[in-house]
């Protein structure tokens, strides 16, 4: 069967990194209580003119080089964002153009947190049907535009990075012992659109908007929802929270990830963990950790990755895979 396999990672980080402390000068917070409540030390933020294209071109380029594949050998680019240079065209399509790519197709999907997921399954669906080859799939955000920086309840909690992957079409066994990925499952509920989401739109107020967030609610669904996807993943392949290698999460706060773990049974030392570092970076979170863990060598060839996200919308999702 034809399955598809990540080739290399990359990412790229804002020069500007921001600490706890230098929020507190900003707004009514302090170190104490974002490090004990969320595990956030520091956030990075994009610089004036910096765009979510502009951090998604340098992640993608890095990805490539890990990879050893050429851009123009590239025939599918899939980009999560929430914070996109313009209401269109897609950021995708910026990317493109900023790494000389001139055929094949880009677009962007919009799944907030879980887009790094849901754009991964739809990059493995294209790769899986034959009709594309070799695919980068980014997730990158600005998350510091659509923030409300008087707001302490959110501005706390976010950063600005991008994250990529090179993905190849190739010929599997179709068994659970392949490389490549091996099962995806995405899911949504727009009933819950009221406890995260941006008060703007191009179709309501007219402005970009700014985030905001019943975080207690979220909290309460997101730990029910990303065992619920994870379990599908385990039932689809066999694979358990023993023989996984790694679990890869969505980073927006260390207490969910935990709780998602031990509920899981996934020992605490198989659990990549950027939060500290990155904050909460939406789409970019798991493409930013995955780089995170394979420049460190902690993510070896032959190693099976868990990875979830869950967000706005709700959207929520898994994915495994070997590397
Ligand atoms: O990416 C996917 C989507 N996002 C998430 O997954 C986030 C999910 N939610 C969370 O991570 C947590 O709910 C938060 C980190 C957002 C909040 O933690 P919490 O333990 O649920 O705190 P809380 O909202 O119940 O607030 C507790 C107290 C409140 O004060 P009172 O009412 O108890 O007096 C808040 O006003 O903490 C106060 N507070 C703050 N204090 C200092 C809220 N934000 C801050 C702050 N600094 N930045």
């Amino acid at each position: 069967m034809r399955r598809s396999r990540i080739l290399g990672f990359g990412s790229y980080l804002p020069a500007n990194r921001v600490t706890n402390e230098e929020l507190a000068k900003r707004v009514d917070t302090s170190d104490e209580w974002i490090t004990q409540r969320t595990g956030i030390m520091a956030r990075h933020v994009a610089a004036e003119g910096e765009t979510t294209s502009m951090l998604a071109t340098k992640a993608a380029e890095r990805a490539l080089a890990d990879a050893g594949v050429k851009a123009e050998d590239i025939d599918l680019i899939v980009l999560a964002t929430a914070t996109p240079d313009y209401t269109f065209p897609a950021t995708a399509t910026q990317v493109q153009a900023a790494l000389g790519i001139t055929k094949g197709v880009a677009f962007d999907v919009a799944a907030v947190c879980s887009g790094f997921v849901f754009a991964l399954t739809t990059a493995d669906k294209f790769l899986a049907s034959g009709s594309h080859k070799r695919a980068l799939v980014i997730g990158a955000e600005t998350f510091s535009r659509i923030l409300d920086w008087e707001d302490r309840t959110t501005c706390v909690l976010f950063g600005d990075g991008a994250g990529a992957v090179v993905l190849e079409a190739f010929e599997a066994a179709g068994t659970n012992e392949d490389v490549g990925i091996l099962t995806t499952h995405l899911r949504s509920d727009g009933r819950h659109r009221e406890k995260l989401y941006v008060d703007g739109g191009p179709s309501t107020t007219g402005t970009a908007g700014h985030l905001r967030m019943e975080g207690k609610e979220v909290f309460k669904h997101a730990v029910g929802m990303i065992t619920d996807v994870i379990t599908d993943a385990y039932a689809a392949t066999g694979y358990n929270s023993s023989t996984i290698d790694w679990f890869v999460p969505h980073q927006a706060n260390r207490r969910i990830i935990t709780a998602s773990a031990e509920k899981l049974g996934i020992s605490l030392d198989k659990v990549v963990l950027t939060v500290q570092d990155h904050g909460n970076t939406s789409a970019a979170s798991i493409p930013l950790a995955l780089d995170t863990a394979w420049r460190d060598g902690r993510l070896k060839r032959g190693q099976v990755v868990l990875i979830e996200a869950m967000g706005g919308g709700f959207t929520w999702g898994s994915a495994l895979f070997r590397l």
